[in-house]
């Protein structure tokens, strides 16, 4: 019997008895035929690490609309960044859950939503500095009218993490102020004002498409997290479980994603959009420069936590 020695180290013969005991309990409560799949293992390929990664549809996804090289750079870039929203947002999801949600549990999920964005904030170099201003002066216009302002994925992070009220924009706050109504804090959403044209009032093309695709699912996320986003879910622990380091953590998150990432965006912005002689349009034909500063927005997640001062400084480079 060549192969009789042939067993997994971590595995004795007891435990391999225990392991099919486990396995044969496994298939009777779910009243499947254990030797069918004892069959099917006999035949199955091993995994590899292509398939598991799914290599060949990741590197399908890169199509570049011209023919400049950097375009590359910029679409895999975005597809970088969304990947690491998809984990800031997979956290956020268990921290928002209906039951279970403790302090260390709150703790231990905005600590990791604040490390993916700290690697988008850390990592944009690769934009700001990694591009030929020229080329991306001419394939940018082959985008026209999409922009990154378009990032469902961004949006969702906002409703995750903070009553609908902090995302209203500033100049209405007053008059809205009291209102609990969604429909109206939906109108005067924040970042409707990168796609209002201030003459004529009107919508650019590049949020009507957004509104188009993404506002019922915006609303229906808006309305089930109202309840538990993370402030709610910070507000409903027991005294005791809001302790120092889940309160910095906090801040500490509301900082990188809403002051620290806008700022190297719009420093990014800049370096290329004001290459050259003239102030270039941006592809959503946003008033770029004004709405970027995050000290003209003023997004913030958790400003109860806020010091007078912190309020007073924030989105100040
Ligand atoms: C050279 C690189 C970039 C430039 C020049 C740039 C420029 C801009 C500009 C001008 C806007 C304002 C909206 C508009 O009028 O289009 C904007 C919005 C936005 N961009 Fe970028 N962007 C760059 C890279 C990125 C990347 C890599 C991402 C990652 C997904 C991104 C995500 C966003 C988001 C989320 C907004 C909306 C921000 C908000 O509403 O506060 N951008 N971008």
């Amino acid at each position: 019997m060549k192969n009789s020695n042939l067993t997994h180290p971590k595995f004795g013969i007891m435990q391999r008895e225990d392991l099919i005991k486990k396995l044969e309990q496994k298939y009777i409560e779910q009243e499947q035929p254990m030797d069918a799949y004892l069959e099917g293992l006999l035949h199955a390929k091993a995994i590899n690490y292509w398939d598991y990664i799914q290599v060949d549809a990741l590197f399908s996804l890169q199509k570049t609309r011209t023919d400049f090289p950097d375009e590359m750079i910029f679409l895999m870039y975005h597809q970088v960044t969304e990947l690491l929203l998809k984990l800031v947002t997979h956290e956020l999801e268990q921290a928002t859950a209906e039951e279970g949600v403790t302090g260390a549990l709150l703790l231990e999920k905005i600590k990791r939503a604040k490390r993916y964005t700290e690697v988008a904030q850390m990592s944009f170099d690769v934009m700001r500095e990694g591009m030929d201003p020229e080329q991306y002066n001419k394939f940018r216009h082959s985008l026209t009218p999409a922009s990154g302002f378009q990032s469902a994925t961004f949006r969702e992070i906002e409703f995750y993490c903070t009553d609908l009220w902090n995302l209203v924009m500033n100049r209405k706050k007053e008059e809205l102020k009291g209102s609990s109504d969604h429909d109206e804090m939906f109108k005067w959403i924040y970042w409707q004002m990168a796609g209002l044209d201030h003459k004529t009032g009107k919508k650019s093309l590049t949020l009507r498409q957004f509104e188009e695709k993404y506002m019922k699912t915006f609303r229906k996320l808006a309305s089930r997290y109202q309840k538990r986003n993370l402030w709610q879910q910070y507000l409903a622990l027991p005294e005791d479980e809001k302790t120092p380091e889940l309160i910095a953590t906090m801040k500490e998150f509301d900082q990188v994603f809403n002051v620290k990432w806008p700022l190297v965006h719009l420093r990014t912005a800049e370096h290329y959009l004001e290459h050259g002689k003239e102030v270039k349009a941006a592809t959503g034909g946003s008033d770029w420069k004004k709405y970027l500063h995050p000290s003209y927005q003023r997004r913030m997640f958790f400003p109860d936590l806020l010091s007078e001062q912190e309020l007073e400084n924030w989105g100040k480079d």
